[in-house]
């Protein structure tokens, strides 16, 4: 038995429809909702197996009500039915999420038939598509878990095994004049530790976004005067290239974090007398913040893996390896990506790509 709701304000199209679905064999079972605002509440209800739907209901309009449909989640096939041939309609139905189109006067039982159980099948298959869709991300999700379960094991049992011994040195009464110092090294392991959960708290952050207008030029300087004194220290020069008035949507201090990553990168690959630029780019539908130095370039040999939670070619206490997989985890909720450019001697530029839908 098949449930068919027919919502259709004109009562002899529900007669003709339901003379239709009788001539099929098998059964169908037709309840008719000559209103958007009957078809509402009997949802309420019930949900059928397929809704045959108007393409004009009086004043009202089938394709709002079937966008409203998809927007509560309901994902049943829906078939518009319209009075007249027309391939806007057609493509205009087809974008609110209908399964399939047919016109009213060329209908037959034949055609209702083949077209009921063409949408029923193929929304099966949509929902089908939905879940293995669902479980590959689930499964994607696990081996970064892995990974960044491995990471910590690595980044945090070194100075774990360090502290205990010191800490045990201490209890034996062992450590004699050289106390403080040990004291100090006790220090600096937790320090080490708290900084790598700090930064895997902030990889693993997966809190909505704040999302607001901002001014990017202000954000980017905003950025160098958070790196002055280190790139002053480092001889390294600063150079801002971003044209005052430029705006986007984005969640302001995820992407200065972001953005400071890939500064920080930059000044650790960048000699003394090298520069650091902050430029813009964009293409349809994206802002890029663009972040080039003149510094070492990375080797293709490790460019594959630079991206991987962990990944660090910096010496111990120095780098965790959770900047770049940050910086995408950022880019991605903003619907962007980074994109790299590197040349060995020459420097490096890294783009962290921001989706603009308002413009
Ligand atoms: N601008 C750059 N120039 C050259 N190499 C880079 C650059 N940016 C990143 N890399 C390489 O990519 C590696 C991974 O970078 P990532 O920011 O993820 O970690 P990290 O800087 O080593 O540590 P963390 O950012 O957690 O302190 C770096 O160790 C470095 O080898
Ligand atoms: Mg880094």
């Amino acid at each position: 038995m098949i449930r068919v709701f027919l919502v259709d304000d004109d009562e002899d199209d529900y007669v003709l429809t339901r003379g239709l679905l009788g001539d099929i064999p098998g059964s169908f079972e037709l309840a008719w909702m000559p209103s958007i605002d009957k078809a509402r509440a009997a949802l309420r209800d019930t949900v059928p197996d397929l809704i045959l739907l108007d393409y004009l209901l009086g004043a009202e309009s089938g394709l709002d009500f079937l966008k409203e449909l998809r927007r509560a989640g309901l994902g049943l096939p829906v078939i518009i039915l319209t009075g007249q041939g027309d391939r806007e309609i057609d493509m205009a139905a087809m974008a609110a999420g209908a399964t399939d189109y047919l016109v009213k006067s060329e209908l037959s039982a034949a055609i209702l038939d083949r077209a009921i159980r063409y949408a029923m099948s193929v929304s099966e298959l949509h929902r089908k598509l939905l879940e293995d869709h669902e479980r590959l991300q689930q499964m994607e999700k696990l081996s970064v878990v892995g990974l960044i379960a491995a990471g910590i094991v690595h980044e945090v049992s070194n100075p774990l095994t360090g502290v205990m011994s010191l800490v045990q040195a201490l209890h034996d009464g062992k450590a004699g004049d050289s106390r403080d110092e040990y004291f100090k090294a006790v220090k600096d392991g937790l320090e080490r530790m708290r900084v790598t959960l700090r930064s895997l708290l902030d990889l693993a952050r997966e809190q909505p976004l704040t999302l607001a207008e901002v001014d990017v030029a202000e954000l980017v300087a905003a950025c160098f005067r958070l790196m002055a004194a280190t790139l002053r220290s480092r001889g390294i020069t600063p150079v801002q290239d971003v044209p005052a008035g430029l705006r986007a949507r984005a969640d302001r201090s995820r992407v200065i974090q972001a953005i400071l990553n890939l500064m920080m990168n930059a000044a650790d690959a960048t000699p003394s007398g090298g520069s650091i630029t902050v430029s813009v780019t964009k293409k349809p539908g994206s802002i890029g913040i663009v972040v080039t130095d003149t510094g070492a370039g990375i080797a293709p040999a490790i460019a594959e893996r630079i991206l991987e939670p962990f990944f660090t070619t910096k010496s111990v206490g120095k780098g965790t390896g959770l900047g770049l997989p940050f910086v995408v985890q950022t880019a991605k909720l903003h619907g962007g990506d980074l994109t790299i450019a590197s040349q060995v001697g020459k420097g490096t530029t890294m783009t962290m790509w921001l989706r603009d839908d308002a413009r």
